[in-house]
């Protein structure tokens, strides 16, 4: 089965072709962090003209890099939701039109289960039951993944998304958008122990997350001493130590509870690498595997919406014409292949 993927929920535009037995056949990210710059965030409908104006040449281009013509093509995935409404519209219409004039399903796929399945992509991927940590600009969750649709939400963070913080951290220290990366290299320069920030919520029990606290406690220590550079980066290490340390303790909490041995980490945060050398430690005494996307796939793309169309066509769900996009979503609203409720 060969399933177009297309992916328009915020700043990216991504195309992929999956194919079920050769894999990911090629994909494309248009980036539109130069549209958004300016403005240090993403302007809703600036997202929306973008995606207009790139997704038709990103589908040609994905489908020549793979010598795929629009006839061969069985399904085509797109992301419905959660996301940003006109950007969501965008994408869903182009799927569904195209799907239409090809006489083949179209799929609405669940932004945050394509994260969550993105490492599966991977050449050794991992088996269901697993624990997810999914940590992107607009959600953070610890879920209990049981099979392809049944998930249950172990806990999710009652403010800020890790990667929100991120951004907003990056903003305080005069560093661009977007910030994760930004952070992170700047982090790598500075001095561990120079600052000690708080771990949110991880005195008490339970596995919800906060990071507005830790995001003014960051403003405080910047506005006290970030106007030195050297500072900024101390302050950026603190931060993020502060941030990998939460992740690891609610992490290890979560397993030992659930008695999982596999841990999925995915979603554009699961790019810095101090949280995968944090996770990675702290998994192995416990002899839990530890898997991660591929970096490209870290950050929204259109493989992992492909991906997601494809295991849940492979199990014969159908939708009809009529289509609606959803900027909320609960992950776990969604409900297993056949099941009452399903997709
Ligand atoms: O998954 P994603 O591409 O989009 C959403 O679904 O939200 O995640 C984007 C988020 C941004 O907040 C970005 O700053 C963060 O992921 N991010 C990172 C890194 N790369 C991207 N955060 C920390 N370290 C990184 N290397
Ligand atoms: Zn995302």
């Amino acid at each position: 089965m060969l399933v177009l993927g297309i992916e328009t929920s915020c700043d990216e535009t991504g195309i992929a072709l999956f194919d079920g037995e050769r894999g990911i056949l090629a994909h494309s990210v248009y980036s539109q962090v130069e549209v958004h710059a300016a403005f240090g965030g993403v302007v809703p409908e600036l997202a929306s003209r973008d995606h207009v104006r790139k997704i038709l040449p990103l589908i040609k281009q994905t489908l020549a890099e793979a010598s795929v013509e629009f006839d061969e093509l069985d399904a085509v995935a797109y992301t419905a939701g959660p996301g940003l409404i006109g950007a969501l519209l965008v994408g869903s219409s182009v799927a569904r039109s195209l799907a239409f004039s090809l006489d083949i399903p179209a799929l609405g796929v669940h932004h945050m289960e394509g994260h969550l399945l993105s490492p599966l992509l991977d050449d050794n991927p991992p088996s269901m039951p697993f624990l997810a940590l999914l940590v992107s600009g607009g959600h953070t969750m610890l879920v209990d993944v049981q099979a392809l649709g049944d998930y249950r939400i172990l806990g999710e963070s009652l403010d800020d998304a890790a990667g929100e913080a991120f951004d907003k951290v990056a903003k305080m220290l005069g560093l661009g958008y977007p910030g994760g990366p930004a952070v992170e290299s700047l982090a790598r320069t500075g001095r561990s122990g120079r600052f000690r920030f708080p771990r949110p919520m991880t005195n008490r029990p339970g596995l919800d997350f906060s990071f507005s606290g830790l995001k003014t406690f960051t403003l405080n220590t910047v506005n006290e001493f970030g106007d030195v550079d050297s500072v900024r980066a101390d302050i950026a290490c603190a931060f993020v130590e502060a941030v990998v340390e939460t992740f690891v303790i609610k992490c290890r909490r979560a397993l030992n509870q659930t008695g999982l041995k596999s841990l999925v980490v995915s979603g554009g945060v699961s790019a810095n690498l101090a949280l995968r050398e944090g996770l990675s430690t702290m998994a192995r005494p416990l002899d839990v595997a530890v898997h991660y996307p591929r970096l490209e796939f870290c950050t929204d793309n259109g493989a992992m919406i492909a991906y997601a169309g494809y295991r849940r066509l492979r199990e014969g769900v159908n939708e009809s014409l009529g289509f609606e996009v959803r900027p909320r979503w609960a992950l776990d609203s969604l409900a297993a292949p056949g099941k009452p409720g399903a997709l």
